[in-house]
């Protein structure tokens, strides 16, 4: 593999795609080819399972909801992250693995490990070579969603599950320093795209 897997991570409305965009608008202006995508939802298969995951009306076991994540992932990795990576690209991703250990593990309170192995079966072991953790107080990134009419089953949930979530993001960044850049989501934007710039350029 050839490429370089660059991932987002972070509570709702940490700022997530804002930086994603700048970070792509940059590179892309380094003169490399660029592949922005995300999960839920990154191949045509993945809308449809996304559509199911964040809004069906009813309840879904939490091994369901993670089985479903995972299914998203298999085949967007195969079918679209992989074949950009072996094509030499770099692949920013809106969220991967990391968020299911975070929402289904910590936030749903099944057994983390066994989140991330389902996750690294689903995709054959691929991990990031970056992660790049916007960590916020739920409370903020609650705030922030605040103007959207709809929320989504998870955005729907109540604050301590945010709280969870927070805590296993920055458990997974504490247990492997290496692979994760963890910023502040409260500095402004410029301070952000600057800092992840920094890092992101040492990989290149
Ligand atoms: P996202 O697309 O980031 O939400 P939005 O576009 O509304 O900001 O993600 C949708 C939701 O799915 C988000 O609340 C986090 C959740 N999620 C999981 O619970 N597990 C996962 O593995 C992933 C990828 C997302």
């Amino acid at each position: 593999m050839t490429g370089l897997f660059l991932t987002i991570e972070g509570g709702d409305g940490s700022g997530k795609s804002t930086q994603s965009a700048l970070l792509a608008e940059w590179l892309e202006a380094q003169g490399r080819t660029v592949v922005l995508t995300r999960e839920p939802g990154g191949t045509d298969f993945g809308l449809e399972v996304r559509d199911l995951v964040l809004h069906w009306h009813g309840d879904i076991s939490p091994r369901a909801e993670a089985l479903l994540y995972a299914a998203d992932r298999a085949h967007h990795i195969a079918t679209k992250v992989r074949p950009a990576l072996d094509r030499g690209e770099i692949v920013l991703q809106d969220r991967y693995l990391d968020s299911s250990v975070a929402y289904q593990g910590a936030g749903r309170v099944l057994e983390p490990a066994e989140i991330r192995n389902l996750s690294l079966w689903a995709t054959e072991g691929l991990l990031p070579d970056l992660t790049i953790l916007l960590d916020l107080d739920e409370s903020i990134g609650r705030d922030r969603l605040k103007e959207r009419t709809k929320y989504d089953r998870l955005e729907a949930e109540e604050q301590a599950f945010h709280a969870r979530v927070r805590v296993g993001y920055l458990a997974l960044a504490t247990a492997e320093p290496d692979r994760f850049l963890v910023l502040d989501a409260s500095d402004d934007l410029d301070s952000l795209a600057s800092a992840i710039r920094e890092r992101v350029s040492k990989l290149l």
